[in-house]
């Protein structure tokens, strides 16, 4: 059973998120990190993946419009840049990128009104409009569990405690190795 359901997920992805994961501007994503160590084509896929599963288990993916709903999550941060560089425009990111997100994504694909809904409203309740439509709300469920999950991984705090250590070390070698 489960089994099953991760090659209908994977089956999923392929049909309809191909034309976007081949998308030049995709580089960007997987050169920005998002939460922790993970970058924003990893943390889309994920919650793409997670979309899927969410309708599975919920029984409503015959009812939904499967490629809006891959194609929203591949494409809802899309915004293109490293939100953790200094730039004045990434000020007020979480309030703001919902937006660029949805500018980018109507300049290089053709989108459905549920898809440019999905990612234009992904950030409800930080802001105030929620999803017109359920795709957009699976993808915004997916959304806040994928990043909880990320910000929260060992993995991140690993690397953490190894830069920490790195630093440590670093310190110690140049002002006793060096200058004392
Ligand atoms: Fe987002
Ligand atoms: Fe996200």
């Amino acid at each position: 059973m489960r089994a099953k359901k991760s090659v209908a997920i994977r089956r999923a992805i392929d049909d309809y998120g191909s034309e976007i994961l081949a998308n030049p501007h995709m580089e960007i994503e997987r050169h920005s990190l998002q939460h922790g160590t993970v970058t924003t084509y990893d943390h889309s896929l994920r919650v793409a993946r997670l979309s899927v599963r969410i309708a599975l288990f919920f029984h409503v993916w015959a009812h939904v419009d499967r490629s809006s709903l891959v194609r929203a999550a591949l494409l809802h941060d899309y915004f293109l840049y490293d939100w953790h560089d200094s730039e004045p425009w990434h000020r007020l990111h979480g309030f703001r990128h919902g937006g660029f997100a949805v500018r980018n994504a109507q300049r290089d694909f053709e989108l459905t009104a549920i898809e440019s809904n999905a990612i234009a409203r992904h950030m409800f309740p930080l802001t105030p409009i929620p999803p017109k439509y359920l795709e957009g709300v699976i993808v915004s469920v997916a959304d806040k569990i994928s990043a909880t999950q990320e910000t929260l991984s060992p993995q991140r705090f690993r690397t953490l405690h190894i830069a920490h250590m790195i630093g440590v070390i670093h310190t110690r070698f140049t002002h006793q190795g060096f200058h004392s």
